[in-house]
């Protein structure tokens, strides 16, 4: 498939996804989002790849869902049809893990769909925020939920009521990204992430995500009880077998995916 608003490549085992509508900030209108969302499919059907990078540019990650194209909606557009972000939830039914590399604006649907990723590293320009309310509107894409699970209600509320920006090193204290690099090192850094991801074993790696996501969903007696059993599942695969006995004789292992 052939893409006008996003630019995909392979790595290695990882494969990049870059938006590219640089004269809107990389504005998230419903065919950017759709391209997306099929970018995203087709890697995670891909033998061959093991994680994801998704980017943007260096001035902006995503300035949001476009402005101009929902401008004019009536709350009949926007619920009946349920537009503007219908097309966004792909990206949560994606089995490998995203790593969102994020550079300049992260703002109201940009940071949500880097929170929609599984862990975010952050160059030191990045900015993240919800500046939904200047619009008289609310973040619409999980910001009022994600957010407050990443950073804590206080500064959640903070950022959606008053619409500031937080920078790379105030997200990074709050817990919303896992690292903040210098700009020009923020993609080899999420590369060097995925590619060490992408050498471990895949149904391992897909476990682990769906232990983790579900922290958000059940509670701590449920949650522990889940990843208990994925743990004993582990003891089917050749991997751990493999993983264990490389251990036991001094060597690296050599994961299949099996
Ligand atoms: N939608 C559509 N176009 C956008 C956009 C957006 N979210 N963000 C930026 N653009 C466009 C601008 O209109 C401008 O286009 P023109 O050159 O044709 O005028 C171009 O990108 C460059 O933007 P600026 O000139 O504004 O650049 P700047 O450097 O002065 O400011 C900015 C950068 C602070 C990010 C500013 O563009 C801005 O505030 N953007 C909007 C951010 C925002 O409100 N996001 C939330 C959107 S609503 C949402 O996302 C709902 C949801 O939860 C799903």
């Amino acid at each position: 498939m052939s893409y006008e608003m996003i630019l995909v490549e392979t790595q290695g085992h990882v494969g990049v996804i870059r938006l590219n509508r640089p004269k809107a900030l990389n504005a998230l209108n419903d065919q950017l989002m759709d391209e997306l969302g099929a970018a995203l499919v087709q890697f995670d059907g891909d033998a061959d790849i093991g994680c994801i990078v998704l980017t943007g540019s260096d001035k902006a990650f995503a300035a949001g869902a476009d402005i101009a194209a929902m401008a004019n909606y009536s709350f009949m557009d926007a619920y009946k049809g349920d537009y503007i972000t219908r097309n966004w939830e792909q990206i949560r039914k994606i089995r490998k893990p995203v790593i969102a590399a994020v550079a300049g604006y992260a703002l109201g649907g940009g940071c949500e769909l880097a929170m929609m990723c599984d862990f975010i590293i952050a160059a030191e320009n990045a900015k993240f925020g919800q500046p939904e309310i200047k619009l008289g509107t609310i973040p619409g894409a999980g910001g009022t939920q994600r957010l407050p699970r990443a950073v804590s209600k206080a500064k959640a509320m903070d950022m959606c009521l008053t619409a500031r920006m937080m920078d790379a090193a105030e997200a990074e204290r709050a817990g919303l990204v896992s690292r903040v690099v210098p700009l020009e090192k923020l993609f080899d850094e999420a590369m060097a992430a995925a590619t060490v991801i992408s050498a471990m074993s895949l149904p391992t790696v897909m476990m682990i995500k769906e232990s983790v996501n579900r922290a958000y969903e059940l509670t701590l007696s449920e949650g522990v009880l889940f990843e208990r059993r994925m743990f004993h599942s582990t003891f089917a695969l050749e991997d751990q077998k493999e993983g264990m006995k490389a251990f036991i004789e001094k060597r690296l292992p050599a994961f299949r995916g099996i």
